[in-house]
């Protein structure tokens, strides 16, 4: 039960004595249509179910109930695109407007509850306004990051079984316009189940062909459209799918259900942010990535506030005072980003003297996630701006934290290098290979004790073994997060990495597994392996190593602007792979298995032992002797 003044240690001890209670109260603050009597459930294939007897509508929630409460006078969207100089901002009502109608497109296109939509868009307010759509009709949106290439969209486009796709003819990124139509068109045709239509935003920057019989224009369909309603949907309903990256080549599909979303988001934005209705939210992310679903969409709409919707960069666009001018202009309160944001900001101005252009008087804190927060990006951060830094951990798999330090409750002292302490609902406990509870300090896997608070995935898009097999049987009874990490004498939690092959570049997941599939399709690769290498911007950036088949002549620099090429075709230029090197063999077990795990201690410069199932230990070093020479191990 709330408390009048709960402290970090009230809150989240009554969360996780009695989560049952404890949700139940938050969820009292949402406009159901029919409030919840079941609150935490198991259906008949084990998946845990918050709130599943629940009616409710996301969108509803989002935008018209504000209305009805009298608040549609309040901007709800602000756009702000250095890229393309335009600035707007749009009204609760005016969102409301523009949202029923373009579900009516939608609607027009066969879509109807439980239908999947693809969104493949850049950052402009009409990629909030499908999302929303979407919801509004019961249907479940599946967005996919303008970053990746049309191999990957046509995999989430075969995996989601989309009814229609909504896209825009193209996207700005730094000095250059990306063209999306041809990706949408060449995923389509590569699909085995395309979409039926294809919604198309026209943009002043690039006009796009359209398809007969296909292709539909946003803005002339609007033309006709009439307002929709919000369609009921269960508590358990899917609101969206979000594909991420795992240890093989095919994305997961993250499936995220209607009311514990709700519930978990909108508490968050008071418990973690210390936001209120009408307060100025902005996540300088993408609408790709779950954080970009969480807090530049549903979270800050949910609870009233203003979100800031920036297609832009933190640097050259123009300059790297770009976060200090949208902060000041906007008012903004709290401002979200990945720490490469900073540390690419702090390259540009290493002193900050363009924070000093700026009145960030209103910017009460800043919270950075994606990726571990580095102590001296945290430091720069801290003394440039003078605010308080929130480093706080989460991943697609919950859709919001897990770790952090909660503002809007009780504000603890920040240690450099930790997330603070568990958020309410998660169980955080530090587990060694047999499941066994470590003890303070001692290193380990970092899982999350049974039942996960709502808004956590419950299931993999038409996978649910996939979903069993790959987070909840390594340790019975507990979510096994992926990462690995130690919590201190005083409950701190620090995140440490990943234990499986997934990297993270420039705070965006990527799967090294995915890479090395497309690097083995190189007709002179044996054999390969994808490692992440430390880099001081983009905190990690993946290198390939190559075994050459027999006989196989090629140069190195051929083969490796041919893989390079590979890499940007088949995953996206987002994956910023820019090294591949040729190696006379890899360090395997005898059965065969590369020694993943030795590579990346090699590349980080860590201490490793070789393991005495490898087939050849003198590969270990001779490999670790090129990798030195090619400046792939990287001391901190
Ligand atoms: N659509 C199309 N292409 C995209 C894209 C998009 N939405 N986003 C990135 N790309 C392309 C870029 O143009 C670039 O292509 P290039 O190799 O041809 O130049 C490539 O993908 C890599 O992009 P990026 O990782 O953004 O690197 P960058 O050097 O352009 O910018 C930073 C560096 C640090 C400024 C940038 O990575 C950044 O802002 N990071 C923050 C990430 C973030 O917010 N993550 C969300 C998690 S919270
Ligand atoms: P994503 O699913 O894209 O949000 O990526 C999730 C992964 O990013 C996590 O499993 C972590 O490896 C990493 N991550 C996210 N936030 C943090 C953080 N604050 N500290 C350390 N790692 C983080």
């Amino acid at each position: 039960m709330t408390t009048t003044n709960p402290t970090y240690q009230s809150e989240y001890q009554a969360s996780v004595d009695s989560p049952v209670d404890f949700w139940a109260d938050k969820a009292c603050a949402l406009p159901w249509f029919k409030a919840p009597s079941a609150k935490l459930t198991t259906d008949e294939n084990g998946q845990q179910l918050w709130f599943a007897d629940a009616k409710l509508n996301t969108c509803y929630m989002a935008l018209d109930h504000h209305v009805k409460q009298g608040r549609g006078d309040q901007v709800a969207v602000i756009y702000d695109s250095p890229v393309t100089g335009q600035k707007a901002q749009y009204s609760y009502a005016q969102m409301q407007e523009w949202v029923a109608k373009f579900a009516d497109v939608l609607q027009q296109q066969g879509v109807s509850k439980g239908d999947r939509v693809v969104i493949y868009m850049p950052m402009i307010v009409e990629a909030v306004v499908a999302m929303l759509a979407t919801a509004r009709l019961g249907a479940v949106h599946s967005v996919v990051f303008g970053g990746f290439a049309a191999a990957e969209l046509a995999v989430r486009i075969d995996d989601a079984k989309p009814k229609a796709l909504v896209t825009a003819s193209c996207g700005i990124e730094i000095n250059k316009v990306i063209e999306y139509k041809p990706m949408v068109d060449q995923a389509i045709e590569m699909a085995e189940s395309p979409p039926q239509s294809v919604v198309i935003l026209q943009r002043a920057e690039c006009q796009a062909a359209l398809v007969a019989n296909r292709d539909i224009d946003w803005q002339q369909a609007m033309q006709t459209a009439e307002p929709t309603e919000c369609v009921p949907v269960a508590g358990s309903d899917p609101l969206y799918i979000l594909y991420t990256s795992g240890t093989t080549g095919k994305p997961k599909g993250v499936v995220r259900d209607n009311a514990g979303h709700a519930v978990a988001l909108h508490y968050s934005m008071s418990a973690v942010y210390d936001m209120q209705p009408g307060d100025v939210f902005w996540a300088a992310s993408d609408v790709g990535w779950v954080v970009g679903h969480s807090y530049i969409v549903y979270a800050p709409l949910l609870k009233g506030c203003t979100t800031v919707v920036y297609e832009g960069k933190p640097i050259k666009t123009p300059d790297a005072g770009a976060f200090w001018r949208v902060a000041e202009k906007y008012k903004v309160k709290a401002l979200f980003a990945a720490p490469t944001a900073f540390r690419a900001i702090r390259k540009e101005d290493p002193n900050g003297e363009l924070i000093q252009d700026y009145d960030l008087s209103q910017l009460k804190n800043i919270f950075m996630a994606g990726e571990r927060l580095d102590p001296p990006t945290l430091e720069w951060t801290q003394n440039k701006t003078g605010k308080p830094v929130i480093d706080h951990w989460w991943q697609t798999e919950t859709g919001w934290s897990i770790a952090a330090n909660l503002t809007g409750i009780e504000l603890l002292p920040v240690k450099a290098g930790s997330a603070t302490r568990p958020v309410p609902g998660f169980d955080v406990q530090i587990l060694d290979e047999n499941g066994e509870q470590l003890g303070a300090n001692e290193q380990g896997a970092i899982a999350i004790k049974l039942p996960l608070p709502p808004s956590c995935l419950n299931t993999i898009w038409g996978d649910h073994q996939r979903y069993q097999e790959g987070y909840l049987s390594q340790f019975p009874g507990y979510y096994c997060t992926g990462d690995g990490g130690y919590i201190d004498e005083d409950g701190y939690l620090f995140v440490m990495g990943r234990t499986d092959d997934v990297i993270n570049v420039a705070g965006h997941r990527l799967s090294t597994g995915e890479m090395e599939e497309v690097l083995a399709a190189h007709d002179a690769v044996a054999e390969c392996s994808v490692i992440g290498v430390p880099d001081g911007l983009k905190g990690q950036v993946p290198v390939g190593l190559a075994v050459l088949k027999n006989g196989a002549e090629i140069q190195q620099s051929e083969l490796q602007s041919e893989l390079v090429s590979m890499i940007r075709r088949d995953i996206g230029a987002v994956a910023c792979l820019k090294q591949a090197l040729i190696v006379p063999r890899l360090p395997k077990t005898r059965s065969g298995k590369i020694l993943r795990k030795l590579l990346r201690q090699i590349a980080e410069a860590q201490p490793y032992t070789i393991p005495s199932t490898i087939d050849d230990p003198a590969s270990v070093d001779e490999l670790a002797g090129i990798m030195e020479e090619n400046g792939l191990v990287v001391r901190e």
